[in-house]
């Protein structure tokens, strides 16, 4: 450095001291806590930054428990309970939660105990005088006193989250600012099973919850499946209402979940530009997860330590990823709760449900989304209709999954004390439609409506305010819009406006038609668990390949009419039942994968409850099994999963 370069160098130097602490005068630094990760016999865990409230810690008790940067891990034990009663309590808690584990008893604050040190364990027992605080793990500040709730961290290999959250006290979210070092990616964190007790008020009390990222909660930025979307918004002041009633019931949202763009159904080799598509766990890991909830279906089939998402079905977005991946789900019947707060695809057709493995939670979830409008007979021995349709049935067993998908029907009909008939919809339309319908069949009548009625009504409600808030912040720019929504928006676009009136006319005819003449409600309307008149089943997912790395065709307008859309149309329960799954040498592996078959049962307009107990009643009946996360339908390893603690994690 010549000297004259130093010179200035140093000078700067010196004014930029000077500047610094004429700065420091005035300026105070806001330091927050995002929270802390550690590391626990193998296990990672995050800290919370919310204090769960404090305790009296006696000098020198905890002297040989371990700790990092002032905290301790402890155990809460709250209740009447006396020391033996310990190793009894904690083995029940190793079964019952996956975020404690024995090292957090080095230290146990418990209610009404004498202060003792164990001689010939290394566990002090702290008497505790706090009972505010639920039993389970924490990390005790020293200093302080204060309790810290613990976060199991999990790695997200299926790549289903967009944003891993925690809540905080004053009922909204933020980020979770935890990395499970060396993952490829992002990490989500669920807190202890053990702080949560059901009670009448909170019936979902402590189950884990994934969010579909086109439902606002408060203090998260959302991108309904778009960056520019993400950058351009800011964090929502709310939640809306039907997210709201999961959590007042006490349901623990981890994080939010991926949706194809703006829940416009995607495949995953070409159409998920913005982000990438999540792994579907099934078979060879790389079949299509189908879409648009496909966070959802992909995280509940990979994770056994996320209990349950909330995804959306306008088209077949929770029926899809439920049958690819062998997992329970439903599309309500339409219009159960206000859907304020949430991204609209199409209004007249959009619901809200679920995507899970055990039918308890699911129905106990579906009574608190969908309140009054739903009716929980898990404590009832309905009467089910005698009366089941089938659409698109094989007609011999011909293949693995013909078989399962007879098998099922004839167990079904046995278990209701009725008989199967096949359902040729068209012949009964054109047999009894009403006179104003004119000639055309169905598959003419409903052809464009679908295709029609999401682009009119999402381009007014969602691309155009978006476009003109975009150019507005930046120069008159058209924001990035993946092929499969542009597409579809171009087709609405080309329409001329008495389009869209059309399109309601044909749906509104369609699910008067069907209401009353294939689907009424049960004739006995004294009989409020019959509810409906029959059960329509029809094939959801019959096991076959669609693997994510075959090229398909440029996106087209998503015309036609087929069974998936009846429900659509008719604003009827659709539910997907898992009922086995069958092996094909897969085109990835070389081998034999395993893949889910799925069927999926409609009932008449607001009998969501019934279809919840039936498959509750055929798991115990053995009809059905509750699907495992995994591989297979019975658990097993993910294949190709790329994680760094995979041989601890089980
Ligand atoms: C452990 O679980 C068993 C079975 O549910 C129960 O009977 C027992 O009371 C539990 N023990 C403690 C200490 O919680
Ligand atoms: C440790 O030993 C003490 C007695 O010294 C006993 O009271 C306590 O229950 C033991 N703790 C565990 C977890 O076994
Ligand atoms: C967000 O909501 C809070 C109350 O929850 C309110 O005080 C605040 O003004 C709201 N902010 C905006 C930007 O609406
Ligand atoms: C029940 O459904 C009706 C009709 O869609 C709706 O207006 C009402 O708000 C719903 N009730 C609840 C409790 O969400
Ligand atoms: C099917 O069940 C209905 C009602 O139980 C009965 O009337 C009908 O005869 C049965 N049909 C066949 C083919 O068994
Ligand atoms: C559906 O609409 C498309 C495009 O308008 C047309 O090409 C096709 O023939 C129609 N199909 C039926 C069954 O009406």
């Amino acid at each position: 450095m010549a000297s004259s370069d130093h010179r200035a160098a140093t000078r700067f130097l010196h004014l930029s001291i000077a500047s610094l602490f004429a700065s420091l005068a005035t300026a105070s630094a806001v330091l927050t806590s995002t929270g802390l990760s550690v590391r626990l016999n193998n296990v990672d865990y995050y800290i919370s930054p919310f204090s769960s409230g404090k305790v009296f810690v006696p000098k020198c008790s905890l002297k040989k428990v371990p700790e990092v940067v002032g905290f301790k891990p402890v155990t809460v034990v709250q209740g009447p309970l006396i020391q033996s009663d310990l190793s009894q309590l904690f083995s029940n808690w190793t079964l019952a939660d996956d975020v404690w584990q024995p090292a957090f008893s080095e230290a146990i604050f418990m209610a009404e105990s004498q202060c003792s040190y164990g001689r010939t364990n290394s566990t002090s027992i702290i008497s505790l005088k706090n009972t505010q605080i639920p039993s389970g793990p924490y990390f005790l500040e020293v200093a302080t006193g204060s309790l810290y709730p613990v976060y199991r961290l999990y790695e997200d290999f299926a790549g289903a989250f967009t944003e891993p959250l925690i809540p905080t006290p004053d009922g909204r979210f933020q980020p979770l600012s935890a990395k499970i070092p060396g993952s490829s990616s992002l990490t989500v964190g669920v807190p202890s099973r053990l702080y949560f007790t059901k009670t009448a008020e909170k019936p979902l009390a402590g189950v884990r919850l994934g969010v579909k990222d086109i439902y606002r909660l408060a203090g998260v930025k959302g991108s309904n499946g778009n960056r520019a979307w993400y950058n351009l918004y800011p964090a929502s002041n709310v939640t809306g209402t039907a997210v709201q009633r999961l959590i007042d019931a006490g349901a623990q949202v981890v994080g939010l979940q991926k949706t194809s763009q703006f829940a416009n159904g995607e495949t995953a080799t070409a159409d998920w530009v913005d982000y990438h598509a999540p792994f579907n766990a099934r078979g060879d890991g790389y079949q299509d997860p189908s879409s648009s909830s496909s966070g959802a279906g992909a995280s509940v089939a990979s994770y056994e330590w996320l209990d349950i998402a909330i995804g959306s079905d306008t088209g077949g977005s929770i029926r899809g990823p439920a049958g690819s991946e062998g997992l329970f789900g439903n599309r309500p019947s339409h219009g159960l709760v206000s859907l304020d707060s949430v991204m609209p695809l199409a209004p007249t057709l959009d619901t809200p449900g679920f995507l899970v493995r055990d039918p308890y939670i699911w129905d106990a979830a579906n009574a608190v989304l969908y309140g009054q409008n739903y009716t929980s007979l898990a404590s009832e021995k309905p009467k089910y209709p005698k009366r089941i349709y089938t659409v698109g049935f094989p007609a011999a067993p011909d293949t693995p999954a013909d078989k399962l998908l007879l098998d099922f029907v004839s167990a079904l009909a046995t278990f209701v004390g009725g008989n199967t008939t096949a359902l040729d919809l068209e012949a009964r339309w054109s047999a009894t439609k009403p006179a104003s319908a004119g000639k055309e069949t169905l598959r003419e009548l409903l052809n464009t409506t679908y295709a029609t009625l999401i682009a009119k009504e999402q381009t007014p409600l969602v691309r155009d305010p978006f476009y003109h808030d975009y150019a507005a912040a930046h120069s008159g720019r058209r924001p990035f819009i993946n092929p499969v929504p542009l597409r579809r928006w171009a087709y609405g676009d080309s329409l001329p406006s008495s389009a869209l009136e059309a399109a309601y006319a044909a749906k509104s005819l369609f699910q008067s038609w069907f209401n009353t003449q294939i689907l009424p409600p049960s004739p006995s309307p004294d009989d409020d668990a019959e509810c409906s008149s029959s059960l329509i089943v029809y094939v959801g997912s019959d096991g076959s390949q669609f693997p994510r790395n075959l090229y398909r065709g440029a996106p087209g307008v998503p015309l036609g009419f087929g069974t998936s859309r009846i429900s659509v149309f008719a604003g009827v329960p659709d539910s997907v039942f898992p009922i086995g799954e069958v092996g094909e040498v897969s085109g990835i592996t070389g081998v034999e994968e395993k893949l889910p078959v799925a069927v999926d049962v409609m009932a008449a307009a607001g009998c969501d409850g019934l279809l919840a107990r039936l498959a509750q009643e055929l798991v115990e009946v053995g009809v059905l099994k509750v699907p495992r996360a995994g591989g297979t339908l019975e658990g097993g390893e993910v294949l190709m999963r790329r994680g760094v603690l995979g041989d601890i994690w089980q």
